[in-house]
C-alpha cells in the first residue's frame, strides 16, 4: 500500500535538500540498528536522535510502517464493518504515520491527537500534516509529552500504539496499555516489528487488554491463551548453543506487507530490490464483541499439484490443513487465501486438519 501521493511529495521535498551521501549513510545505519535490535531491553531504545536520522526515518521507516498500520486496519475495519471511527490517539506518533493510514481506512474520521515525545518529530509531523487534504489531519492536536508519566490518556474511539511500546522501558508497557485500553472508546491497535522480541511486546499487550475485557478483534481467532505463546517461551529459554541443533524453529506470529520502495529511496539503496516487505506483529481488540475470524492463516500457503497446505491459527490453537482439488468451494478459496487473512472455509469442514 503506497503512501498517499500528497504525503510522498512532501516527504521528498524535505529530504531534496539533504547531502545524499549523508543521507545514505543514515539510512543504512537506521537499518542496521533495527536488524540489531533483539532480545528484551529494560529501557528506552530509541533510535532516532537527530535531524538526519528522522529524515531516514521519513524516507525509509514512514512507508513501512504505514503499510503495515494500512493492513492492520483494513483487517479492523473487515472484522467490524459497523465501526464508527470518528476519533483517534496516537501514542508514540513520530510523525503521525498512523493518522495518515486511519484517515485512508476510517474516512468519517474528524478529530485526532497525537502524544510523541520528540519536539522535532512533532514539527516535522506538523510540516507534513500541512499538505493533507484530510481536515483531522490538518487540525490534528500534537501534544508533547513523555508516555512514561502519562497516566490520564484522553478518551477516542480508536487508540493507536505503533512501532512504539517495544521503545519503551518494560516497566513503563504495561502501564501505557493500560491508560490506552481505558481510553479506548472503542478499539485499540498495538503494532510491533515482525521479530520474536516484537511478538513478545504483543503477546503481553494482549494478555493485558485481555484481562481487562477485551474482545479479540484481530489477528486472533480467540480470546484464549495465544498457541504460540508457549513457544516462542520455550524457544527463547532454549536459545543457547548447546540446544541450538536440536531445539525446534522458533515461531512468532507476525505477517509481512510488500511495499514499492520510492525512487529516492531506490537510488540510495542502488542495486538492491526495488520492494520490499515490511514484518509486523499485531494485536487489535475491542470494548464490544465482534466476530473474529474463524481460523487465522499464520504462513504463506503452499501450493501443490492438486492440494494446498494452509498453517492455522485456530480457536482450538495451531493446526496444519490440506485442501484438495475435490473439496470444490475451499479448494477455490484456498487457492486466493494469502498469509494473514482469515479462513473462513473453517477448520472442521475439509477432511485433513491435523493438529500443529
Ligand atoms: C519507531 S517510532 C514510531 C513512530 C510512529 N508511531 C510510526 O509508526 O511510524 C517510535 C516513536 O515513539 C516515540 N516514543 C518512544 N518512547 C516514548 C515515550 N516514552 N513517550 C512519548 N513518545 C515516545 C519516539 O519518540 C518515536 O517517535
Amino acid at each position: 500500500m503506497p503512501l498517499p501521493t500528497q504525503l510522498t511529495r512532501i516527504i521528498e521535498d524535505e529530504l531534496s535538500t539533504l547531502d545524499r551521501r549523508t543521507l545514505a549513510r543514515a539510512v543504512e545505519e537506521l537499518s542496521n540498528s533495527y536488524r540489531n535490535l533483539r532480545g528484551d531491553t529494560s529501557c528506552s531504545v530509541s533510535l532516532i536522535s537527530n535531524d538526519v536520522q528522522r529524515a531516514a526515518y521519513l524516507l525509509t521507516r514512514v512507508p513501512a510502517t504505514y503499510a503495515a498500520i494500512h493492513a492492520v486496519l483494513r483487517e479492523v475495519k473487515e472484522r467490524t464493518p459497523d465501526l464508527e471511527v470518528r476519533s483517534l490517539l496516537d501514542l508514540g506518533a513520530g510523525p503521525g504515520t498512523a493518522m495518515w493510514a486511519a484517515a485512508e481506512i476510517f474516512t468519517e474520521l474528524e478529530r485526532v491527537t497525537l502524544i510523541e515525545q520528540s519536539s522535532s518529530f512533532i514539527r516535522l509531523g506538523q510540516k507534513l500534516a500541512a499538505s493533507a487534504r484530510s481536515v483531522a489531519i490538518q487540525t490534528a492536536r500534537w501534544v508533547e509529552a513523555d508516555l512514561k508519566h502519562e497516566t490520564q490518556l484522553p478518551a477516542h474511539d480508536l487508540v493507536i500504539i505503533s512501532y512504539a511500546l517495544g521503545e519503551m522501558p518494560s516497566a513503563s508497557r504495561s502501564q501505557l496499555v493500560h491508560g490506552a485500553w481505558q481510553a479506548a472508546a472503542k478499539v485499540i491497535a498495538v503494532i510491533e516489528p515482525g521479530t520474536p522480541r516484537g511478538f513478545q511486546v504483543i503477546l503481553q499487550a494482549r494478555s493485558q487488554v485481555l484481562a481487562q475485557g477485551a474482545h479479540m478483534v484481530a489477528p486472533c481467532p480467540h480470546g484464549r491463551q495465544c498457541p504460540m505463546d508457549n513457544q516462542s517461551q520455550r524457544n527463547t529459554a532454549e536459545d543457547d548453543c548447546a540446544t541450538r541443533d536440536t531445539k525446534p524453529k522458533q515461531d512468532w506470529c507476525h505477517f509481512a506487507q510488500r511495499l514499492e520502495r520510492t525512487s529516492l529511496h531506490r537510488r540510495l539503496k542502488s542495486g538492491e530490490l526495488g520492494y520490499e516487505d515490511e514484518k509486523f506483529s499485531y494485536v487489535a481488540a475491542a470494548k464490544q464483541a465482534s466476530a473474529p475470524a474463524a481460523a487465522r492463516v499464520i504462513r504463506h500457503p503452499i501450493q501443490l499439484k492438486g492440494h494446498i497446505k494452509l498453517e492455522l491459527c485456530t480457536p482450538e490453537g495451531l493446526k496444519h490443513e490440506t485442501v484438495s482439488r475435490s473439496q470444490g468451494e475451499a479448494f477455490k478459496k484456498a487457492r486466493k487465501v494469502k498469509w494473514g487473512e482469515a479462513w473462513e472455509a473453517g477448520p472442521n469442514e475439509p477432511p485433513n486438519a491435523s493438529e500443529c
